[in-house]
């Protein structure tokens, strides 16, 4: 069952062979997939050999090979995690039955609708991200967002066979619909906000691994406790790429704190103006787009109360992530407590689950800022990078449009705006930003505002060509 089948037109772990219709179908797919790779992907490196892994059996260890590929020849391909032999219902009001080889009837729309939100995600940041090429700061990185693009675009594959296998012909609609919608096109966006905001600089690239993947990670762990087995088996393997994307994220911001403190030192100055002279990023700087990424990313969880993830949580559609650390499955007796806008309010669990999924989410994102705080301390400066408050400038939910600071306090509507590039990249700070953004190509070499990586990708050297650019 691990084993993947690379003989075939599209590479797959679900015997695609005896289900003739359903090849065709997806046969019918791969050319238009590959078109928008060709036209949406990343420009100008078509044909460029990079180191890549590439999947080859579905197991924790040993699941990937690396080679040089050029991009367009990567071998997407579909691959769900083994099926576990009588896999039962884990939470909601159907908990302890078999999980779902099929979709029932009357959750078809509503995981029709929870397949495509997190399909239409993968595409959309291959797209926000696919000028980037051009100001790599070494070929190490390139070759990380090149990585990191193959596979998104395997997870758009693996969401769309779950479309054409299971959806009948709304499923192969929507399968076309994902690649007609665009990144920032205004008259057909993505569905998600945060996928629509353009990624113009490699500093947002790693604030969008740290935390905008990581919003992906949650999604994906709770679509992974879902009832629909092969959602489930799909987003289980969608994880194990999933965690290299947030790597690149957390070592890439720590590589930028790392040269700032070597540039601190150097010039015996942490004053943001100096720093910035000196070539590097100053940590206010840093933090403005900690706190940009942040506050966008806790929008993707949703309202904090909501019907739809109770219902879908009662159904068995969607679980919260790592469901098997609580001890009830139900949430049929429980209440959260909430902080509103009008004080600590009671609501019942069920349907604050976006809150809590809000919550573990926040604490994951609490060790790379630990991380990086105990570098600036080691190198003997007093600064802190923190997270902003979850109330701070949110876009959804009971806080939207509030002018709260970072420090979560509601403050005047006036000071808000007056004060707002304080807090987030005024349109200098990104200017200044774009200002370091110059293409770095030979190989070992690194941009001066980031540090080398502490080691190659497998074992390899940092100074092993990554990329090669033709
Ligand atoms: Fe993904
Ligand atoms: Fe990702």
């Amino acid at each position: 069952m691990s084993g993947i089948n690379y003989s075939e037109k599209i590479p797959n772990n679900v015997n695609l062979v005896n289900d003739r219709t359903l090849q065709r179908a997806l046969e019918h797919w791969q050319p238009k997939f590959l078109d928008w790779w060709k036209g949406m992907g990343p420009t100008d490196f078509q044909g460029s050999d990079v180191y890549l892994r590439t999947a080859t059996s579905v197991d924790a260890d040993g699941w990937a090979t690396y080679g040089s590929v050029k991009m367009p020849d990567y071998r997407w391909g579909i691959f769900l995690a083994d099926q576990q032999p009588e896999r039962k219902i884990g939470f909601g009001d159907q908990m302890g039955e078999p999980a779902w080889q099929q979709v029932p009837g009357e959750y078809r729309s509503t995981l029709r609708r929870l397949i495509v939100t997190q399909g239409d995600t993968e595409p959309a940041s291959v797209e926000q991200q696919r000028l980037l090429g051009h100001t790599c700061p070494s070929l190490y990185d390139l070759r990380n967002l090149f990585q990191i693009n193959v596979e998104e675009g395997r997870h758009l594959w693996a969401m769309v066979y779950l479309l054409h296998a299971y959806f009948g012909r709304d499923g192969r609609e929507e399968a076309e619909e994902l690649l007609a919608r665009h990144s920032g096109d205004a008259d057909k966006p993505r569905i998600l906000t945060t996928f629509n905001e353009p990624i113009s600089d490699w500093l947002s690239l790693y604030c969008f691994t740290y935390f905008t993947d990581r919003d992906g990670k949650y999604q994906l762990k709770s679509l992974a406790e879902s009832a629909f087995d092969p959602l489930s088996r799909t987003c289980r393997f969608m994880l194990t790429e999933e965690a290299h994307h947030m790597f690149v994220g957390e070592t890439g911001i720590g590589r930028v704190v790392k040269r700032t403190l070597e540039v601190m030192k150097e010039i015996g100055s942490e004053e943001p103006a100096k720093v910035r002279a000196a070539g590097a990023v100053d940590l206010p700087t840093l933090q403005k787009y900690l706190n940009f990424w942040c506050s966008s990313s806790l929008d993707l969880f949703g309202n904090e109360i909501s019907s739809n993830s109770a219902a879908n949580f009662a159904n068995g559609l969607k679980g919260r992530p790592d469901e098997g650390q609580y001890e009830d499955h139900v949430l049929r007796s429980s209440v959260f407590k909430m902080n509103t806008p009008s004080g600590t309010e009671e609501v019942p669990m069920l349907n604050a689950l976006n809150e809590v999924m809000r919550d573990s989410y926040l604490k994951d994102c609490e060790i790379g800022l630990k991380r990086w705080n105990r570098q600036i301390e080691r190198a003997g400066f007093s600064a802190r990078l923190t997270l902003p408050a979850t109330n701070f400038r949110r876009s959804i939910g009971a806080w939207m449009g509030l002018p709260v600071g970072p420090d979560g306090k509601l403050i005047a509507k006036e000071e808000y705006e007056k004060r707002l590039h304080e807090w987030i990249p005024s349109p200098e700070d990104r200017a200044f930003v774009h200002s370091l953004q110059k293409r770095v190509a030979e190989p070992g070499k690194m941009a001066g505002w980031i540090a080398p990586p502490e080691r190659g990708i497998n074992n390899l050297p940092v100074d092993y060509e990554y990329v090669k650019l033709h």
